[in-house]
This record gives C-alpha cells, structure tokens and sequence, in this order.
C-alpha cells in the first residue's frame, strides 16, 4: 500500500483523486473512483444547478460512500448557490480552483471539508495559501480542460521547493509510471481527469470517449474559442485544453468574433463540438470502467516503486 498524507488524511486506499470535470464527471463517475479506492471529485460546471449537485451525489454515495466537489471559483464571485449547494453535502474534499477563494474557503471548512485549489504558477500559490487552503494541487498544461502555461512537471517541482503544504499533481498522469513519478517527486497523489475520460460511466456526449480513444498525445490544442463559441465568462488567463477537430483548425488563428464563432459552432456534431482532453490522450486506448482504470494506476505505480525496495 502506498502511504501518503493524501490516503492517510482522506482515509482512501490509493492516492488517486478522480479529477472534478464539469460536464463529464457526474455521480457514477466519481463514485466510481472512490469504490476503486480513491475519491471521486463531481465536477459542478458553471450552469450545475443546485437540484443538480445533490442527485449526483446522491448517486456517488450510494456506488462509492465518500466524494469530494469541484466548483469554479471564478463563478461563485457572481453567484454563489452552488457553494452552499456543495456544502449541504458535507464532501470531504471542495475544490475552489481557477480564482482566489478566500471569501469562500470558511464555509466549506465550516461543513467539515477540506479545501484545496489547482494552481498554475508560484503566484497563484501565494494567493491560495493566504486564503487558509489545506492543499494544493499543481496542475500543468498537460491538463485536459481549463489551466495554465506551465508543464507538469517544473511546476510541479517549483510547488513543492516552495511551500510547506501537501501538493497533489495534475496533468498527463493516465498510468502507474505517472503516478510514481510524481511521488517520486514528494507530491501526495495524483488528479486524474482525461484517463477516466473514455469510461462508460462518463456523462456527456455520446462520441467523446471513443473520440478520445483515437485521438494521440499530439491531438490537442489549447484554446479559448470554444469558451468564447459558447458564450463562458472564463477569466482571460485560462484557456482550455481540447482534442483538435475540424472547428479548432478551422478557428483557432482567425480571430473571429464571437458571434461568428457560435454560429459555427454545433454541439451535436463531433467535428465542431468541444471535447476536453488532455495531452495523456494517447495514453488512453479503449472504453474502460473507471474502476479498473484507477486499479491499475495504483498497481503500477506500486510496481514501479517496488523498483527501488532493497
Ligand atoms: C472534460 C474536462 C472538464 C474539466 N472541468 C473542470 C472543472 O469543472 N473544474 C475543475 O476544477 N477542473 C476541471 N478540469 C480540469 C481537471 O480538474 C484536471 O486538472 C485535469 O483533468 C488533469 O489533467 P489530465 O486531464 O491530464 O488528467 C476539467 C478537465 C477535463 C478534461
């Protein structure tokens, strides 16, 4: 078993956080990691609602007992139902990522939960400790979906030689090789979205996990247009990690406007629709339980630590 501060603190069997991924990450999913030994994390989108968050977790609870809750934090600035929303289910973790989350980081604590944030950079890191967070994850531009400019691993690096906080990495980590490593580097776990994402407890479209199944490492892109296609008030600073199809080469450099973006978009056709995805895309070769994907990090990465035992 594979001890850290992470499985000791959550009570958790494997040091694996299943990855907050609004629009993907519903009650089956994150239930699902937590069964396997982990903790899922739901991911609450934006435009989650209230009714929303308390049947997924209805539904994560019933397959997996714990769960933990990702919200944006960006968006509780303009309205924040969906915190008490999260609280009211007494989660074991609330993520607050994408924002400063002081005013924020009391009533989750208040309910019992700890609170972490993603972090891009050293910056975001000040602005996250001030805030009394318990943890931070560092999450690297590998990452599917929303993050910064910075790999995995420097940031990752740069994180740990500059705070005392228990770290969690983010970002390309699909197999036992990539949790080891970041172990290996004095993080606590790992946060794994895009290797649960062509898991037939998934929710969203129906052609993006086999999407993501063909797609390789090289088929992303990191962009804003989809956000700006679908009318998201995302903060400039972070785009969105996304597997390329025909609307990102058709879009990506044309500096189109807003509206001639969303009149292009269609979120039915696969070869215009958003699928997030990270660079551990090519990493991810078949439609998979999500249990059996977790298992199997975990194991590996016991495998590749049992390299180094005497
Ligand atoms: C489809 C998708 C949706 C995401 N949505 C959210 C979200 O709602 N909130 C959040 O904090 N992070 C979100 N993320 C980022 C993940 O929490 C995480 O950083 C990322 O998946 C880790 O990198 P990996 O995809 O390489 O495993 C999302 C990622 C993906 C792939």
């Amino acid at each position: 078993m594979i001890d850290t501060w992470l499985t000791r603190e959550l009570g958790i069997r494997v040091p694996i956080l299943g990855a907050p991924m609004g629009g993907r990450a519903g009650g089956r999913l994150t239930g699902e990691v937590s069964k396997a030994g982990g903790l899922g994390l739901l991911g609450a989108a934006r435009y989650a609602t209230r009714e929303w968050i308390a049947a997924e977790s209805a539904v994560a609870r019933q397959i997996g007992g714990d769960l933990g809750i990702g919200l944006m934090t960006w968006s509780l600035y303009d309205d924040d139902a969906l915190l008490d929303a999260a609280v009211a289910e007494k989660p074991k973790v609330i993520s607050l990522s994408f924002g400063d989350p002081a005013p924020f980081v009391p009533r989750a604590h208040a309910a019992g939960a700890l609170v972490c944030s993603q972090i891009n950079n050293v910056e975001d890191l000040r602005v996250v400790e001030a805030a009394g967070v318990d943890f931070v994850v560092a999450q690297g531009t590998e990452a599917g979906g929303h993050t910064g400019s910075i790999g995995t691993l420097p940031l990752l690096q740069q994180i740990l030689e500059s705070t005392d906080l228990p770290v969690v990495a983010a970002g390309g980590i699909a197999t036992g090789r990539g949790l080891a490593a970041v172990l290996a580097a004095g993080a606590e776990g790992a946060w794994i979205g895009t290797a649960l994402l062509a898991s037939p407890e998934t929710i969203g479209p129906a052609f993006a996990p086999q999407r993501l199944v063909d797609a390789d490492s090289t088929d992303t892109v990191y962009t804003s247009i989809f956000d700006r296609a679908r009318d998201q008030p995302w903060p400039e600073r972070w785009g969105g990690r996304a597997l390329v199809n025909e609307y990102t080469e058709t879009w990506q450099d044309r500096g189109a406007d807003k509206a001639t973006l969303a009149q292009a978009y269609d979120a039915t056709n696969p070869e215009l629709a958003v699928v997030y995805a990270g660079e551990a895309a090519g990493l991810v070769n078949a439609i998979r339980p999500a249990g059996d994907v977790v298992r199997d990090i975990a194991e590996g990465a016991e495998r590749q630590l049992a390299r180094f035992r005497k």
